[in-house]
C-alpha cells in the first residue's frame, strides 16, 4: 500500500515519490537510506516500505532557501519540523520509527560501513556540492544490497551531475532531475 502525503516544500515530487516506492513495493525493498531528509517528505512515504534510516545534519546546505528557513525559524526547526512529520505518521500508521542520524553524511556511512548495514534502496538527496556528492555516491555503493537501487536526485545541478557521472555507474535518466542506478 501507498498513500502520498502532501507536506511541502515539494522538492522530491510526487512522481519521484510514485516511481521509487512503487519500485520498492513491487521488489519488495524493505531497507531503505535517505541520505538529506529536510523535513521528512520523502521519508514520510519511505516508512510505509519498510525499515528506513536517515542521515541529515538538520543544518541545511549554503544555499539561499536554506539559510532563508533558519533565518526565519531558527537552529532546531528543521528537526522539530522533520520530528512532527514522522511522529504523526507514525501514529497513525503505525510505522516503524526510523533510524534518525543526525550527522555529516561522510561519518554516517562510514559508521553504517563499519556496522554491516546494507540497503535495497538508496536515495541521495543530500549536499549538491561536487566533493560531498562523489563521497556519498562512492560511500552508498558499499552499502547497496543485490538486488538494489540508488536514486541520485537533482541530476539538473551541474556540479551533481558531474559527480554522478564520474562515479561510472550505469545510471539511467540525465535529461531529467532523477537518476538510478540498478544493481542485479
Ligand atoms: C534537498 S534537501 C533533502 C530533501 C528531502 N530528501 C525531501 O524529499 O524533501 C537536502 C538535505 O541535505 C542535508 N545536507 C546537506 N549537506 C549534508 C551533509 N554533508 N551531510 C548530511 N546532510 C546534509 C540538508 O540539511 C538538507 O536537509
Amino acid at each position: 500500500m501507498f498513500h502520498y502525503i502532501d507536506i511541502k516544500p515539494d522538492w522530491t515530487t510526487e512522481n519521484e515519490l510514485r516511481f521509487m516506492c512503487g519500485l520498492a513495493l513491487q521488489m519488495g525493498f524493505e531497507d531503505i537510506l535517505e541520505i538529506g531528509c529536510w523535513n521528512g517528505r520523502a521519508t514520510v512515504h519511505f516508512l510505509q516500505m519498510g525499515r528506513v534510516t536517515v542521515i541529515d545534519t538538520f543544518e541545511g546546505s549554503n544555499e539561499q532557501v536554506h539559510k532563508e528557513y533558519f533565518r526565519k525559524y531558527g537552529p532546531e526547526a528543521l528537526y522539530k519540523e522533520f520530528e512532527g512529520n514522522i511522529t504523526n505518521e507514525c501514529q497513525n500508521y503505525d510505522y516503524a520509527w526510523p533510524t534518525i542520524m543526525r550527522s555529516r553524511s561522510d561519518t554516517a556511512l562510514d559508521q553504517l560501513a563499519s556496522e554491516g548495514k546494507k540497503f535495497n534502496l538508496i536515495f541521495i538527496d543530500g549536499s549538491h556540492e561536487y566533493e560531498d556528492v562523489k563521497s556519498d555516491i562512492e560511500k552508498a555503493f558499499k552499502l547497496l544490497k543485490k538486488p538494489g537501487v540508488i536514486f541520485f536526485d537533482d541530476l539538473n545541478w551541474p556540479d551533481v551531475a558531474r559527480a554522478v557521472k564520474e562515479s561510472a555507474l550505469d545510471v539511467k535518466n540525465y535529461d531529467g532531475k532523477l537518476g538510478f542506478f540498478m544493481y542485479f
